[in-house]
């Protein structure tokens, strides 16, 4: 029920008992929109309704700081997924797609899939074409015949199982009667509502007091996600089958032919599915589809190609959680136009310094939008943003809004302009833009220097730890770290596994005896064995054994337990180095297995860490890998050479055999002759260790994520804080997938030679990584294996001078798990 005063008045004017009624009020109401929100799907009130609220809420607490407790922040709700669904495992994980914007990106999409398949230039290669569905994705599992199971995407790995609510869905096939259907079948798509659907349900929600969606996905989502399944059968959803997840057999070796044949086993597939052989073709349907979206009658928002032949599918394979063969294309984002009422600025988790663009609310493409992202102080100078302009707000699928541009004709004449702050706004410390050598320009980011002492730095990397993809600490939202790291009880991600349940349940009892001694006028707490029901409401239970409303404080410590053994890859995300994703902390994972193997190699990496100066010397243009050596071995060697290059620079370079062009970019990069020589001294006397070399070899571990994992270890206070957190988590090796652990190369150093005939050099690369070899361009002692096409030749030689084994690709195909590829 909504408690808001009708016409409320001026935060100034309250005095201390209607502030604190309305603060409590409005504290119970914004829980209550929470909960609609997060637990619901359902949520009642705009965006821009809710921020109206807290905004007061947060207005009354500046003036009355005695009622700034951590109120909002109920460890009750939150971000915690509904209750009532049992996790469960894919069995094949469920990808998400890469994203194309303009035609451009789909050109590079075909041409990428074309190089990686070392198809000839323009060959035609066959593609699907299909909407894009904008619902909800659903796994679907058959069991000779039988609809089974269904579950949720979930994190990709993991969903919710929904099987009793799939099976009351009118679209969904309870069976597959067809002889030529699979043992085992898992066929995915899209669960969504129709616009006339979506209508009937809201007309339904109103005539029932009930609150309505936002939009057919939501209405979608709420509606398979209801614990009685009766409710999901009266909502009248729909199913579109698009893809397939485990599979005994496969009807057909085409995309479109697997589609073809669901179709014919009585499954949804939408017709607008094409083959097309180009990437015209491509952009023609994506055309087509265009114009016919507002007329579809179920929402959309992109266009999805997929590679159509499935055995060139696997051979393409995925990069990181999408697939090569697959991408989507998205439709232009919906954009609108509104005041700039303010700009605020936000300190990140890496002390990133992000000016947000406070708007006056307004609904881009049927959300309501207050803020947008202004991205940094040289976009705001660059499009002169200033407060009080009319700006053009973009809103794309699940990113951030951004203010595009300004429309200078209706700037008022006190529109001001913006003053990007040079000190950290949470922590005061000097906020700076590092000098990037490699850019050779200082950032466009303005970052804190406050670091670990930074407390909105601090918040910012607890809410990144125990996010959900990384140690996915469900309980533990945003809302709930602001609280207990306002509480002085979690300052750092250890802190978090050392929680005493009793404190937070003190901490959580004091909250609720402040908020009810408010209510009852400031009465003192009641210790709650009033007796009366209505006392014993507004009195909080002290936290004794299983009282109901500590349940959650309770279940909260058990999740919290239950992450102690993270695996390492999530743990290596989860401590928020900077340039670290998932990608590169999977790789490190993968290569390194347990946390004690890779800190020994950081070290070693540290240690023979290449100074700046061969970095200054690598971003010279037009000096090559072979200049450089010879410089390096110039400045190592010193004498009568160095001396030279000293006193008459240009005369020293060429003597040294570099060609007029490298000599120009050194000189230019360098000034004069001394600086040069110094800079090849220090850039030889710091030339990179095998450590480095080998971590800078990885896949998916580039230069500045390496730089960035190596500073960060090499800083005394993140070490002492992840040796912290290691006394109470153990980060377990990753469980290889199947493939990488019957794989007979995993850990070897593989050399690929030669002319390949069946496959390109970078999916021979790629399948190699995927099994967890390591590919080497040249042959050593450390090398296991060479494989060598024909046209091999000095590789091949040293191979067998050395002994290394040699194979043929048809030997090396033929080894691979599940065979050569048909
Ligand atoms: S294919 C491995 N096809 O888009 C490829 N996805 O951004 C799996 N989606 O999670 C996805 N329509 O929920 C595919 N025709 C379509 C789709 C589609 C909607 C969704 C799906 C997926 C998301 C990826």
């Amino acid at each position: 029920m909504a408690t808001r005063p009708a016409a409320a008045k001026p935060v100034e004017e309250l005095d201390l008992v209607e502030a604190s009624e309305e603060h409590a009020a409005l504290g119970a109401e914004i829980a209550r929109h929470d909960a609609l929100y997060y637990q619901q799907d359902a949520p009642e009130i705009s965006d821009a309704e809710y921020d109206a609220l807290r905004r007061r809420y947060e207005a009354i607490e500046a003036r009355f700081p005695s009622l700034r407790t951590p109120d909002s922040l109920s460890l009750k709700v939150g971000a915690a997924p509904a209750a009532g669904f049992r996790k469960v495992r894919h069995a094949v994980p469920m990808l998400s797609l890469a994203n194309a914007f303009t035609d451009a990106d789909v050109e590079e999409f075909v041409a990428r899939v074309t190089r990686f398949l070392g198809l000839p230039d323009g060959a035609p290669l066959e593609i699907t074409a299909e909407p894009k569905i904008d619902g909800l994705s659903i796994s679907l599992r058959y069991e000779n015949g039988v609809l089974v199971g269904g579950a949720t995407r979930g994190d990709g790995e993991e969903g919710e199982d929904v099987t009793a609510n799939v099976q009351a869905i009118a679209g969904i096939p309870r069976r597959i009667d067809a002889p030529d259907a699979p043992e085992v079948l898992e066929v995915r798509g899209e669960i969504y509502m129709s616009h006339e659907a979506f209508a009937a349900v809201n007309a339904a929600q109103q005539a029932a007091g009930k609150p309505l969606f936002a939009n057919p996905r939501n209405a979608a989502a709420g509606s398979l996600r209801q614990k009685d399944a009766a409710v999901t059968a009266r909502r009248p959803l729909a199913f579109f089958a698009y893809a397939w997840g485990e599979a005994s057999a496969l009807p057909a070796g085409t995309q479109m032919g697997v589609i073809e044949a669901f179709a014919r086993w009585g499954f949804p597939t939408n017709p607008l599915t094409i083959v097309a052989r180009s990437a015209a073709g491509l952009l023609a349907h994506y055309r087509r589809i265009g114009e016919m979206r507002a007329t579809l009658g179920y929402d959309i928002d992109g266009v999805v190609y997929k590679v159509n032949d499935i055995a060139l599918q696997r051979r393409l394979g995925f990069v990181a959680r999408s697939p090569r063969w697959a991408i989507a294309h998205k439709f232009p984002a919906e954009r609108a136009f509104t005041i700039l009422e303010d700009i605020d600025v936000q300190v990140g988790r890496t002390g990133a310094l992000t000016p947000v663009a406070r708007l006056k609310p307004v609904t881009v493409g049927g959300v309501v939008v207050s803020n947008a992202t202004l991205h940094n102080e040289e976009e705001i100078a660059r499009k002169d943003v200033r407060i009080g302009d009319t700006v053009e707000v973009q809103r794309a699928g699940d990113v951030i809004p951004q203010v595009l541009g300004v429309v200078p004709e209706k700037r008022p004449p006190d529109a001001r302009p913006f003053v990007f702050p040079v000190t950290c706004p949470a922590c005061g410390a000097h906020a700076v833009r590092e000098f990037n050598p490699r850019a050779g320009r200082e950032d466009v980011v303005r970052r804190c220097t406050g670091g670990l002492t930074c407390p909105a730095q601090a918040r910012e990397r607890l809410k990144h730890f125990v996010s959900r993809n990384a140690m996915d600490i469900e309980g533990l939202g945003e809302k709930q770290i602001d609280m207990l790291f306002d509480e002085g009880l979690v300052t750092s991600p250890a802190d978090i596994f050392r929680l005493d349940v009793e404190a937070v349940k003190a901490a959580e009892f004091r909250r609720r005896r402040e908020l009810a001694a408010k209510r009852a006028g400031g009465e003192g707490g009641a210790d709650g064995d009033g007796g009366l029901a209505e006392t014993a409401e507004a009195a909080p239970q002290r936290p004794g054994r299983g009282a109901p409303e500590y349940r959650s404080v309770d279940r909260l410590m058990e999740t919290i337990d239950s992450r102690r053994e993270p695996p390492l890859d999530r743990f290596l995300f989860a401590l928020g180095i900077r340039h670290v994703g998932e990608a590169t902390s999977r790789a490190l994972a993968r290569r390194y297995g347990t946390m004690e193997a890779l800190l020994k190699r950081v070290d070693e990496a540290i240690a023979g860490r290449p100074g700046v100066a061969l970095h200054r010397l690598e971003a010279v243009a037009g000096v090559g890998p072979t200049s450089r050596r010879k410089l390096l071995q110039l400045a190592a060697e010193g004498g009568l050479a160095l001396e030279t290059l000293r006193r008459a620079p240009a005369a020293g370079l060429k003597a040294a055999g570099l060609n007029r062009k490298a000599v120009e970019s050194l000189l230019a990069a360098f000034g004069d002759g001394e600086t040069l020589a110094a800079a090849l001294v220090e850039a030889a006397a710091h030339q990179p260790g095998e450590a480095w070399l080998e971590m800078a070899g990885l896949q998916d571990v580039g230069p500045v994520a390496l730089d960035a994992l190596l500073d960060f270890f090499s800083e005394e206070h993140s070490r002492a804080a992840v040796e912290d957190l290691l006394t109470q988590v153990r980060p377990r090796p990753l469980e290889a997938p199947a493939t990488a652990a019957e794989s007979p190369i995993a850990g070897k150093t593989i050399v690929f030679t030669g002319t390949l005939e069946r496959m390109t050099r970078s999916e021979a690369k790629a399948t190699a990584t995927r099994l967890g070899a390591r590919v080497a361009s040249s042959v050593s002692r450390s090398t296991d294996l060479v494989v060598a096409g024909p046209g091999a030749g000095s590789k091949l030689a040293e191979a067998q001078k050395l002994g290394v084994p040699v194979i043929s690709e048809e030997e090396w195909l033929a080894g691979l798990p599940g065979g050569a590829p048909d």
